[in-house]
């Protein structure tokens, strides 16, 4: 079975566009808007690995507004370097593989108390996969885990836009309607910032506040960016990537049964389920100048799409890429992006990831999806794809 027939047809349209686009015009101009489109594996890896000439600061494409100003002092994703690389270095070492392997007792703690909390019938997205990831961002950073409901209430607001595959940029109308949540998050993250100055503790934004650059501080305002950005990035890719995990394995049940007897596949699995349904199914770049790629010219100051759900499915790649196959090795997709902006969280996103799906086989000889009860997906799969319900069976 393909690994799209367990979708929706919204959804199958997106991936059979990109596929056919991948397949005939692998770099693309879209003539109604003049942004570009990226498909071809070659042409992705190529964009994510010149920052230079395909910068990920946006601002000059954005509709201007108060609000995005603020957040845009700490959010390093849509930085260039030099500035980019300072602020990242001011963290990596919180997210490293080896710091992250020391958080594996109290995630398994977590999902534990989560699924003990489980009947044989549950909402998945409420009962793990949004908690979890949440929980963890919430420890690390040092906010407390019990606002978390209003974590998600931002993160529903921030993921109600619609977006189609032919826009860039989301819509002034819909930027304006975050307006309030962007403030809220941002006054709650000052205040903690604030209040670490004052009280400092062993957590992240403890060490931002501690932390110099060139013998300069970061300010408040840089520090309730920066927060939010790991907020933001952290929780709802892995919601997503654990419910796609959920959908897949059930959608292909000799996959399921192969894993539950050899728990050593779990990393297998998890990489291949962000190969074919990855969490951000695009990245957006601008260009500095005019770039050549794919024999095509893109001019200077462009908005440009790296679709990177359209170069996990490169059959120049990847051979018989529509099927879920556990065994493919190596596995180089672009789920976590490629280069200097590579993914911060992605030995924490895997670790979660593995200790829920190992921690569910342990717990639960049978978990399938009730699609019965209605599957919902994210509203925009041309940004952002995975499962915001997931009702299953569990014995
Ligand atoms: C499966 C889950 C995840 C996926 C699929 C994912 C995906 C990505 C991708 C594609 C990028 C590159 C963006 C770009 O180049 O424009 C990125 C960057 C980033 N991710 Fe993740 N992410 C995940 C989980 C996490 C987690 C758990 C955290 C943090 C706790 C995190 C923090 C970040 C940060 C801070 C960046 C920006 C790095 C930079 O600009 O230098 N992500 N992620």
């Amino acid at each position: 079975m393909g690994v799209d027939s367990g979708l929706p047809a919204e959804i199958r349209g997106l991936f059979d566009w990109l596929d056919g686009m991948r397949a005939t015009e692998p770099v693309h101009l879209d003539e109604r808007t003049g942004s570009w489109h990226v498909f071809g594996y070659r042409e992705v890896s190529r964009v994510y690995a010149d920052p230079g000439l395909f910068s990920s600061d946006l601002g000059a494409l954005m509709p201007s507004q108060p609000e995005l100003e603020l957040f845009a002092k700490g959010n390093f994703v849509r930085m260039d370097p030099p500035r980019q690389q300072e602020l990242r270095r001011l963290v990596s070492r919180a997210f490293t593989s080896r710091t992250v392997a020391e958080l594996a007792p109290r995630i398994t703690e977590i999902t534990d108390e989560l699924l003990d909390a489980v009947g044989d019938r549950t909402e998945l997205v409420e009962a793990l996969t949004y908690p979890l990831p949440i929980v963890v961002i919430a420890e690390l950073l040092g906010v407390p885990a019990g606002d978390r409901e209003l974590f998600r209430g931002w993160a529903d607001v921030m993921l109600s836009g619609t977006m189609r595959a032919d826009e860039v940029v989301v819509g002034e109308e819909t930027l304006r309607s975050y307006a309030p949540t962007m403030l809220a998050m941002f006054d709650y993250f000052t205040a903690q910032v604030r209040d670490r100055r004052a009280r400092p503790g062993d957590d992240l934004i403890s060490a931002l506040v501690a932390a110099e650059l060139d013998g300069q501080r970061l300010d408040d305002d840089e520090i309730a960016g920066f927060a939010i950005v790991l907020l933001v990035a952290g929780h709802v890719t892995t919601t997503a990537v654990l419910g796609t995990a959920v959908l897949l394995l059930d959608e292909h049940p000799e996959v399921a049964a192969a894993l539950r007897a050899d728990r050593s596949a779990v990393p297998a699995a998890i990489e291949e389920v962000l190969r074919c349904r990855p969490p951000f199914t695009r990245n957006l770049r601008r260009t500095t100048r005019a770039a050549e790629l794919g024999g095509r010219t893109i001019p200077a100051d462009t908005a440009v799409s790296v679709w990177l759900a359209a170069a996990n499915r490169d059959p120049a790649q990847f051979p018989d890429p529509l099927a879920f196959d556990l065994r493919r090795s190596p596995n180089p997709h672009l789920s976590f992006g490629h280069g200097i902006h590579f993914c911060l969280g992605a030995p924490l996103a895997r670790l979660e990831s593995r200790i829920a799906l190992e921690r569910l086989f342990d717990r639960f000889a049978e978990l399938r999806v009730d699609r019965e009860q209605g599957v919902e997906y994210f509203p925009s799969a041309a940004m952002l794809f995975g499962a915001r319900r997931l009702p299953v069976l569990l014995a």
